[in-house]
C-alpha cells in the first residue's frame, strides 16, 4: 500500500500519541499534542497508509444498518476508517519566554519522532524530518532547530547526525528520567537548501516544454471512438 506524508491535523493527535506510547519511553499528556498543533499547525507531519480496515463498517453506518455502530472498532492506529498512521514528527518553535528577546526566539525544536516498527528502514523518518525542517524554516522563520537524543539510540543518532547533518553540541548528563545521558543537537536551517525537491530520489525532472496529452491524431481519435463504442 502507498504511504503518504502529509501535514498533521487535529484528527491525527490520538494516533500520534498512540504511536509515541508504542515507540518511545518519553510520553506526553494529550494536551501537549494539542498545544503543538494549535500553536504551530504547519510544523508537524504524519506518515499514513491505506487499507480496508473499518471501511465496511463505515459503509454500513452510512447505509443506516441497525447494529453497525456497535461493530465499529476504535483502533488507535487508524485516523479514520482505511487510513492508518505509521509515523509522525511532532515539532514546535521555541516557546521559552526568557528567550523571547534573544535571537534564540527563532529556533525550532523536534519534540518527538517515531515510525512504527514494520515501517522502519524505508526512509520515512528522514522524509518526515525533512518536511518538518522545511516548514519550521519557511513558515515559522526558524534559524536553527534543536533536539535531544539518547546516547544509546543508534538508529536516531545515525538519522540526525549522518543523514540530516545535525551537529552534536554537547552531552547533557542524566537528561532522561531513567538517568541516561542525551546528545544535544542542532542544525542551522537554510530554506533554499531544505526545499523538498532537492531530496527527491530518482531522476524524474519536470518537462515544461512538451504537452502532457498525446497529439490528437486521426488514428488516436479513431481508437478512442472504438473503445467507447465497444
Ligand atoms: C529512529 C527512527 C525514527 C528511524 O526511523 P526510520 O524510518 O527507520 O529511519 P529511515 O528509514 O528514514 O532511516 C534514516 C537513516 O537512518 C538509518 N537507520 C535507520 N534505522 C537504523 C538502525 N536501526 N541502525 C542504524 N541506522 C539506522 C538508515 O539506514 C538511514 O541512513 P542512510 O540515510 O545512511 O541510508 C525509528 O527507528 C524509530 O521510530 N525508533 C523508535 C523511536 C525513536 O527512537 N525515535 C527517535 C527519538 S529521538
Amino acid at each position: 500500500m502507498p504511504i503518504t506524508i502529509r501535514r498533521a491535523t487535529i484528527d491525527d493527535m490520538l494516533c500520534m500519541q498512540n504511536a509515541n506510547l508504542h515507540n518511545l519511553p518519553e510520553n506526553y499528556l494529550f494536551k501537549y499534542y494539542m498545544y503543538h498543533i494549535l500553536s504551530w499547525p504547519e510544523a508537524s507531519f504524519v506518515a499514513t497508509t491505506t487499507d480496508d480496515v473499518g471501511v465496511d463498517q463505515l459503509e454500513e453506518l452510512a447505509s443506516g444498518a441497525a447494529n453497525a455502530s456497535s461493530q465499529c472498532k476504535c483502533d488507535p492506529c487508524y485516523v479514520r476508517p482505511g487510513e492508518k498512521l505509521v509515523g509522525y514528527v511532532l515539532a514546535k518553535m521555541n516557546d521559552d519566554p526568557a528567550a523571547a528577546q534573544s535571537s534564540d526566539a527563532l529556533n525550532g525544536h523536534i519534540t518527538s519522532l517515531s515510525v512504527m516498527r514494520t515501517y522502519r528502514r524505508m526512509g520515512l523518518a528522514e522524509k518526515l524530518m525533512r518536511q518538518a525542517l522545511f516548514a519550521l524554516s519557511e513558515v515559522y522563520k526558524a534559524n536553527f532547530v534543536s533536539l535531544h537524543v539518547r546516547n544509546s539510540n543508534r538508529a536516531a543518532l545515525h538519522l540526525y547526525r549522518d543523514t540530516l547533518e545535525f551537529e552534536v553540541l554537547n552531552v547533557e548528563k542524566s537528561y532522561y528520567l531513567d538517568g541516561e545521558d542525551a546528545y544535544a543537537m542542532k542544525k542551522i536551517l537554510d530554506t533554499q537548501q531544505l526545499l523538498p525537491a532537492n531530496f527527491q530520489r530518482g531522476s524524474i525532472q519536470d518537462d515544461l516544454e512538451s504537452d502532457l496529452l498525446e497529439p490528437n491524431t486521426e488514428s488516436s481519435l479513431q481508437e478512442g471512438i472504438q473503445k467507447i463504442t465497444v
